[in-house]
């Protein structure tokens, strides 16, 4: 993820630039505990990503059918719209989730992998002409480009469904219970009532004089569903309280809709080269975002205020999960 320089990213549990702190350590577990300077946590959130990266490219190199058969095809497609440089937030947020119930990496590593192709299929169901028509992804032709039409729609229906098989596999956890937990979320995140709900109300906004309201129950749709599957099921795995299941969900709730909105924000005020894919689209195809009702400051500042809500929500955990403390406000600043 590149991230603009003009800015520091204060975090909740130490204290704003200007030193002050924002008392959230107070309510935690270890308010004893030394703070990190804002310039450590800084530093270390972009490791964390990259490490979170790697993690999960490991994992889905090694589930992802190498090319064979007279099927051969789709899987090249399967292949080429998962490894093109996405950013694998969803796969971050699965496994430092999971850190905090101490849950094994190997499991949490098939979760997030099985998050991030689910991902990457509603990506490339995303840009097919019949719906945003786009013709650049993750810095390079679409998978409907690359290919044709046909294979994106297979392609994109085989990442669905393998999604689900790494889950239900006795490698993710040896609880079935545990396994259909993880599957049954999923599947309510991404179905009609998440995910893809959320794609047909924004696919229909264009007709509609949708006020805030409408759009953030969109956005917590088609963006802040698979967010809150991230985040949640680092507890599913970790066998946690249905308190910390909620917890996290909520944090990624709000977290979710910081995205989206940086996301809208990025289509106006960004470059196809640093996005990887094309920008301006908002406005030309009518969609309905925040930034189109509120303006680019207005947005800005909504987001800012779910950001700071976002990592308060985690001050039960005190400093033990400093990476997703600092990401929301951390993806205020985003460039891709
Ligand atoms: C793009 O998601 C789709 C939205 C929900 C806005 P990302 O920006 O996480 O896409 P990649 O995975 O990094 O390509
Ligand atoms: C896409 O939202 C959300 C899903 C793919 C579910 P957008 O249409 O805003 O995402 P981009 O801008 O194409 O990545
Ligand atoms: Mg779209
Ligand atoms: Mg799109
Ligand atoms: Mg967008």
């Amino acid at each position: 993820m590149v991230l603009s320089k003009s800015r520091n990213y204060p975090c909740m549990f130490c204290g704003n630039e200007t030193g002050r702190s924002h008392g959230v350590f107070m309510v935690g577990s270890n308010s004893g505990a030394p703070r990190m300077s804002a310039r450590t946590q800084s530093l270390s959130l972009p490791t964390a990503l990259r490490d979170a990266s790697r993690t999960v490219d490991e994992m889905l190199e090694s589930i992802l059918p190498a090319p064979h058969g007279l099927q051969a095809r789709v899987h090249e497609a399967m292949r080429y719209a998962t490894f093109a440089g996405g950013k694998r937030l969803r796969p971050f947020l699965v496994l430092s989730a999971a850190k905090l119930f101490g849950v094994a990496p190997a499991r949490a590593a098939r979760v997030a992998a099985a998050i991030e192709v689910l991902h990457t299929y509603s990506l490339v169901h995303d840009d097919l002409p019949c719906m945003d028509d786009d013709d650049l992804r993750r810095g390079r032709p679409t998978t409907h480009i690359a290919f044709d039409e046909m294979t994106a729609v297979l392609a994109g229906d085989a990442l669905l469904t393998i999604a689900f098989e790494i889950l239900a596999r006795p490698e993710t956890h040896s609880s079935a219970e545990v396994r259909s937990a993880l599957v049954l979320r999923l599947a309510e995140a991404a179905g009609s009532n998440g995910m893809i709900g959320g794609q047909m109300i924004d696919m229909q906004a264009g007709q509609n004089a949708f006020g805030s309201d409408e759009i953030i129950h969109l956005q917590r749709l088609k963006t802040g569903q698979l967010f809150e599957f991230s985040c949640e099921a680092g507890a599913i795995l970790g066998q946690a309280k249905q308190e910390d299941r909620d917890r996290l969900r909520s944090y990624a709730r709000d977290m979710g809709l910081v995205f989206q909105i940086t996301d809208d924000l990025l289509d106006v005020t960004s470059t196809a080269e640093k996005t990887g894919k094309a920008v301006g689209k908002d406005k030309e195809q009518g969609k309905a975002t925040l930034v189109a009702i509120m303006g680019i400051d207005g947005a800005r500042a909504e987001a800012e205020k779910l950001a700071r809500r976002a990592s308060a929500t985690l001050a039960p955990y005190g400093n033990a999960a400093p990476e997703l403390c600092e990401l929301p406000l951390y993806l205020l600043d985003r460039e891709s």
